[in-house]
């Protein structure tokens, strides 16, 4: 079985995916490298900029559609994979989806100053994008964690307890 983390930018999805593959030995597999890797760009913010995001998500479909047939694997995806469903449907044949649940305050306090995200310019359009997605993350999530205030470690000891 996989273990699948989705969530908001800067919910943690990368570190905590990381050490809990540490811990179980498994893979990690992150479908935004993935994507750059397939994608002939330097970066995500180039993607987007040059082929532009319709054509990033096409390519998050493709590589959901892959990680479906994976096995034994922490999957991290980008925070928006589940805005088209059927990536969430090819993840979800293979695995247990986890949202990781952070406050928009406290997103914002990590993510000051990144120049990675193209979808983390402006603090308003983020917001509705939380806003927006939100409700997404709660309706696929097979489990909620909630981080705020939470070290990795704790993190990983309580889905550990829950899967
Ligand atoms: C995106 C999140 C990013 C990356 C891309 C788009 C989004 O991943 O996939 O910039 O739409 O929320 P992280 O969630 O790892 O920042």
């Amino acid at each position: 079985m996989n273990i699948i983390f989705i969530g908001f930018m800067g919910s943690g999805k990368s570190s905590i995916g990381e050490a809990l593959a540490k811990k179980l030995k498994h893979n990690l597999l992150e479908t935004d490298a993935l994507v750059l890797a397939q994608s002939g760009r330097n970066s995500i913010k180039e993607i987007f900029s040059r082929d532009g995001e319709l054509r990033f998500r096409e390519m998050e479909i493709a590589i959901a559609k892959k990680l479906g047939e994976e096995k034994n694997a922490v999957i991290s995806t980008g925070g928006g994979m589940i805005i088209n469903k059927i990536c969430v449907d090819y993840l979800k044949q293979s695995g247990i989806v986890i949202y990781l649940c952070t406050s928009f305050e406290e997103i914002t306090k990590r993510l000051e100053g990144d120049k990675t995200r193209p979808l983390f310019k402006d603090r308003l359009d983020a917001k509705k994008l939380f806003q927006f997605r939100i409700k997404l993350y709660r309706e696929y999530a097979d489990i909620t964690v909630k981080t705020n205030t939470l070290s990795v470690d704790e993190i990983i000891n309580i889905i550990l307890k829950k899967i």
